[in-house]
């Protein structure tokens, strides 16, 4: 009775000095109960052992023990906003795709990041920034997965998990090492291109706001009649592109690790709301063969090839929950609508199976239910249960066809026919030309930009041991462009004689 009335007067006491008023909400267990202490666990007496039936306890550290899912294998460090497309041109003759017809307003998710170390790691290192959108359309949901670059390192999804290995941090120490992976991109000439790029100062962006996002590969425009074009993708930035210098990145880094999203965050809060303009380059079919690289190459840029503006995307709405919405959104260049489809790009057609994979292991079957990846139309089939299923089908038909319960499924939604012939085969393409746009992006570069270039790849190169792997990679950047191998080799001490006679043995 004692013990009742002094919690009685405990509680009265705690009303009083609670900062909280009666109009706070109740807390709640899981199951929706009401809590009555939320400081103390239950013991058997005051000195006693906890017990086994406090059940708010054991849920409490059950919930604690269970908070984090995997981390994305590789683009762990992000942050996400919400936002607008609206669609500014008529390119029907183009596309069937809704979210492109005129004046079409499409909400989107995005989530930009970088791609090799953990989450949390600091927004200011070297790598690619991913840039990855998410249109809720009216014909369901268009992901587009893209990078600030507009190329890639490799071009077969084949290399895809050896190539990250190399850029992880080392098994044996926890830590990236220069030596690893310029081993792996030793043998890898077709990567100079994006090597040259990732280490310009584009690779290490002043924010999230100033950078361009590319979808990268060739895609298929499909327009109502079922013609095909192939396009590439390209966002623009309307704050215009800024990136830090070498040393003004470790400076940054000192200060504020997390600049990028900081940076993003903050101006939304002011409504100083970011903008891209969308842009797609346009190819026939017929003309993919007419340049002397592979179209279909994504380690390759389309020059010259005019583009068309698509629309403009406002990003107005910071995320309110970072985990639901940031962490659980899954992005994949799978998830297609009518109008958009893959194009035969050896790097795409892997990464078309592999981000829904993941995805399956990282948020489980039904990641598609989540709110921010929910369609915003009905997604209507027979996939069925799994972990953490929350649809909400009802019926006592699932499968189709049946008479009982019969489904649409209209063959205007065929995807498009590629003629083929020939065997099926495992070869490298016809036409590498591994080193020609690298040089071309040296030379676009203002001379300071050169410099800064020269000085960040010799940074890390400069601590590769293996003098052969050194060797090689020098004579790439030779290959592309005589100046800047020359620079490099001179920046590291090597022999530039040597360099320019292992270049000279290079194919294109
Ligand atoms: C994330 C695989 C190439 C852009 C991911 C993830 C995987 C993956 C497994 C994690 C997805 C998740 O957990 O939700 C691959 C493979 C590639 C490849 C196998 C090549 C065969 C590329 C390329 C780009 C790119 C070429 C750019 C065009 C991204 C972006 C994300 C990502 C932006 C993060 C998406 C987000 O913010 O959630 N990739 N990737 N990847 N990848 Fe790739």
């Amino acid at each position: 009775e004692r013990g009742a009335a002094s919690s009685a007067i405990a509680f009265a006491i705690a009303a009083l000095i609670s900062p909280f008023t009666s109009a706070a909400p109740q807390l709640t267990r899981d199951n929706g109960a009401p809590l009555g202490d939320n400081q103390n666990s239950q013991t058997a007496g005051q000195n006693g052992p906890t017990l086994l039936q406090d059940v708010h306890l054991l849920q409490k550290l059950q919930r604690f023990d269970r908070e984090r899912i995997p981390d994305r294998v590789v683009h762990a460090r992000g942050t996400g906003a919400h936002g607008v497309f609206v669609a500014s041109s008529d390119v029907s003759a183009l596309t069937r795709a809704k979210v492109f017809t005129k004046g079409t307003e499409t909400p989107v998710f995005v989530r930009f990041s970088t791609v090799i170390h953990g989450n949390h790691s600091p927004e200011t290192l070297r790598d690619p920034r991913g840039f990855a959108t998410k249109f809720y359309t009216g014909e369901g949901n268009w992901d587009l997965v893209g990078n600030n670059l507009p190329i890639f390192f490799i071009r077969d999804a084949v290399k895809f998990p050896d190539m990250v290995h190399s850029l992880k941090p080392a098994p044996e120490t926890n830590v990236q090492d220069p030596n690893r992976f310029f081993d792996f991109f030793s043998h890898q000439p077709e990567s100079t291109h994006m090597l040259t790029q990732v280490y310009s100062d584009l690779g290490t962006p002043k924010g999230y706001r100033f950078m361009d996002g590319n979808g990268v590969h060739a895609y298929k425009f499909v327009n109502a009649a079922g013609t095909v074009n192939y396009v590439k993708f390209h966002w623009k930035s309307l704050q215009g592109i800024q990136s830090l210098t070498g040393p003004e990145a470790s400076a940054v880094q000192g200060k504020d690790f997390n600049h990028a999203t900081n940076d993003l965050v903050d101006a939304i809060k002011r409504k100083e709301f970011p903008r891209w303009e969308l842009y797609v380059q346009v190819l026939k079919p017929a003309e993919l063969g007419k340049f002397d690289f592979d179209a279909l190459d994504a380690t390759k840029i389309w020059p010259g090839v005019p583009e068309t503006k698509l629309g403009t995307m406002t990003l107005n709405r910071n995320p309110a929950n970072i985990f639901q919405e940031t962490e659980q959104s899954a992005f994949a260049p799978s998830n297609l609508v009518p109008g958009i489809e893959p194009s035969e790009d050896k790097l795409l057609q892997g990464r078309v199976f592999s981000y829904a994979d993941t995805q399956m292991y990282r948020l489980g079957p039904n990641a598609l239910q989540l709110p921010i990846n929910q369609p915003r139309v009905a997604a209507v089939n027979h996939h069925q249960d799994g972990a953490m299923n929350a649809g909400k089908r009802a019926g006592n038909v699932n499968y189709e066809p049946s008479r009982q319960s019969p489904l649409a499924v209209n063959p205007d939604f065929k995807s498009s026919q590629l003629p083929l012939s020939g065997s099926t085969v495992q070869q490298r393409i016809a036409k590498p030309q591994n080193f020609r746009q690298a040089g071309e992006f040296y030379r676009s570069l203002p001379a300071q930009q050169q410099k800064n270039l020269v000085a960040n790849l010799a940074g890390d190169l400069g601590q590769v041991k293996d003098e052969e792997v050194r060797y090689m990679m020098l004579s790439y950047f030779y290959k592309a462009d005589a100046a800047y191998g020359t620079a490099l080799a001179a920046a590291l001490g090597d022999k530039v004689a040597q360099v320019a006679s292992r270049a000279a043995a290079l194919a294109d």
